[in-house]
């Protein structure tokens, strides 16, 4: 069955945790992200889980984190990892919700961004533009194929973002 959580999905850099700190501030509850919960696990930055030991072994960590969500979580507000989406059971987790934009609006987010290059530097995944793009292409379908909505946030204000979310929840 599926549980009560909101769980927010999306290409690296397009507002993801923005969008789930906006959310928590208007609505009022509690939210978690996936790579805070698997950076807590490991006592280690998500760059840092790369470089020693891999994408490989990453990627495991999500799958736990995506098994103990169906375990243990309910009723929560949860923002995952740009690859989160790929865990075996992600419809098990709660109503799946995809914030979508090109990758044009995505990058120029990322790279105007006050703090950009921290922002860049923290996402392995994104040092280099031409396979970021590769990426975004390749699984720009997958997502939408998984979402339960999907929400379009290209140039358009958080206020409407959050309401729209709201409406596909209890949260
Ligand atoms: C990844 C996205 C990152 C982080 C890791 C891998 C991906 O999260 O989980 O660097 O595969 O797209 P954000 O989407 O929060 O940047």
């Amino acid at each position: 069955m599926k549980k009560n959580n909101i769980i927010l999905i999306g290409f690296m850099g397009i507002g993801k945790g923005t969008t789930a700190r906006a959310y928590a501030e208007k609505y009022k509850c509690f939210i978690i992200d996936t790579d805070d919960l698997i950076e807590s696990k490991e006592n280690q930055k998500i760059k840092n889980i790369f470089d020693e030991k891999g994408e490989k072994y990453f990627r495991k960590l999500e799958q736990e984190c995506a098994d103990w969500i169906v375990s243990s979580v309910d009723n929560t507000f949860i923002s995952c990892g740009g690859g989160f989406y790929n865990v075996k059971n992600l419809n098990k987790l709660g109503t799946v919700i995809l914030l979508d934009a090109s990758y044009d609006w995505i990058y120029n987010r990322l790279s105007t961004a006050e703090n950009s290059k921290a922002k860049l530097k923290k996402r392995p995944l994104f040092s280099e533009p031409k396979k970021a793009k590769k990426l975004y292409k390749e699984r720009e379908k997958a997502y939408k194929k998984i979402a339960d909505v999907i929400i379009d946030v290209e140039n358009r204000d958080m206020k409407s973002i959050i309401k729209e979310i709201h409406k596909h929840s209890y949260i």
